[in-house]
């Protein structure tokens, strides 16, 4: 099929949720991705901060080839060995006590949201309930993680919405003490705003609401989907933060492009979800977690990490060198990297990377995202750089 007739199909197919942008990929091989024109393009998106290791990593495919000869799926029914050394690696790395597999970012975030309702309810009651998120966060599309997320032009078409929700201003503790009643069970929080313009929390406002949050016994909860499994250069994001949450998410980069998601507790709500209470049919299957443990194995290795916190910076210092005045500010932690620019430019500039070969991401109403795979090279960084410069003009 060329190109128009596989477009025509994908709309007689497909629901139109998503803008797609005029490519049809097919292959990838470390940071560049190649489309059926055999176009090349450099992977700036990481399919949304997912491929952590970039395409067809020679141990993720060998993972996945071992793990299918023997088993890719056996049901929650049983024990299996990949998802216990990927929560025991889990715990020991975030300092945790226990992890719960599920799918996606969205299902460990609604675990989350149980957990700290449970817990509450569990030691005060029925009407301690309530979730704290933050304004412009983004949790997830499921009806309780759309409801969590802070921006209005997500509380549209599907109600009702769910009740237990209310929202606080980033890096404000004062909107945070305004709202906080004896019926908040939880709050929280990305560290780092990925969907919403790659805004880095406050060190002192996230500390102040930690101690807030142990004073008070509401629990924490980090949602680490974009932030974590080294995308901002530590496993975790939170470790920057000097602080340690009660619950965190994963999802995106652990599976470096196979789904899965997890959440971790700590000692306080480990015990909290008892038999029957939560589960999910693909939770924590072998093949994910096979993958889930390869990946962290090279992910969490100290030098690896060190290496995404230099180039997340020498990323960052070459797009600030740019002679450009279509560039406004260039934030970000690690390899989550944020350009501000223009608003009413923002999708041309999009578009024309996109024809110079390089795949990049919004965010936020003007800021162009970039979530590379980990393993970009500085030679890549540069390639990127020098396009950057052809189209920031
Ligand atoms: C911070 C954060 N939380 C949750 C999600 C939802 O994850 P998923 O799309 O895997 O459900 C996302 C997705 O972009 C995210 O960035």
């Amino acid at each position: 099929m060329n190109f128009d007739e596989i477009v025509a199909e994908e709309n007689q197919y497909l629901m139109s949720t998503y803008g797609r942008f005029p490519v049809v990929l097919e292959s990838g091989q470390g940071c560049t991705l190649t489309d059926i024109q055999n176009k090349k393009y450099l992977d700036l998106t990481s399919g949304i901060g997912v491929n952590s290791l970039g395409h067809n990593h020679p141990e993720i495919v060998k993972t996945i080839e071992s793990q299918a000869k023997k088993c890719l799926h056996v049901s929650n029914l049983y024990y299996t060995q990949p998802m216990i050394e990927v929560a025991k690696f889990l715990v020991e790395k975030g300092n945790m006590k226990k992890v719960f597999f599920a799918n996606s970012g969205a299902e460990a975030n609604e675990g989350m949201i149980k957990v700290a309702r449970k817990y509450s309810f569990d030691k005060y009651g029925k009407n301690r309930n309530k979730i704290l998120t933050l304004k412009q966060s983004f949790h997830g599309r499921t009806m309780a993680t759309l409801t969590a997320t802070g921006q209005d032009k997500f509380h549209n078409y599907f109600y009702p919405f769910m009740d237990g929700f209310d929202y606080i201003k980033a890096n404000d503790i004062g909107d945070l003490y305004d709202h906080l009643d004896d019926s908040v069970c939880g709050i929280m929080m990305e560290l780092v705003q990925g969907e919403s313009g790659v805004i880095p929390l406050d060190y002192d406002y996230v500390s102040k609401v930690a101690c807030l949050c142990k004073e008070k016994d509401i629990l924490l909860m980090v949602d680490e989907v974009q932030t974590g499994i080294g995308r901002c250069g530590t496993l975790f994001v939170y470790e920057q933060y000097d602080i340690q949450p009660d619950l965190v998410s994963l999802a995106k980069g652990l599976g470096s492009g196979i789904p899965v998601g997890a959440f971790m507790a700590s000692e306080k709500c480990k015990d909290v979800l008892s038999k029957g209470d939560h589960g999910t049919t693909f939770g924590g299957n072998p093949l994910s977690c096979a993958v889930a443990k390869t990946v962290l194995s090279i992910v969490s290795d100290p030098s690896f990490l060190q290496d995404v916190k230099k180039k997340g910076e020498y990323f960052m210092e070459q797009i600030q060198k740019i002679d450009s005045k279509i560039i406004k500010e260039v934030r970000g932690k690690g390899l989550m990297i944020g350009i501000v620019v223009d608003e009413n430019q923002r999708m041309s500039l999009i578009n024309q990377l996109l024809k110079d070969g390089l795949l990049v991401l919004s965010a936020g109403k003007d800021v162009i995202r970039l979530l590379p795979p980990l393993i970009i090279t500085y030679e890549q960084i540069n390639e990127a750089v020098e396009k950057m410069k052809g189209v920031f003009l």
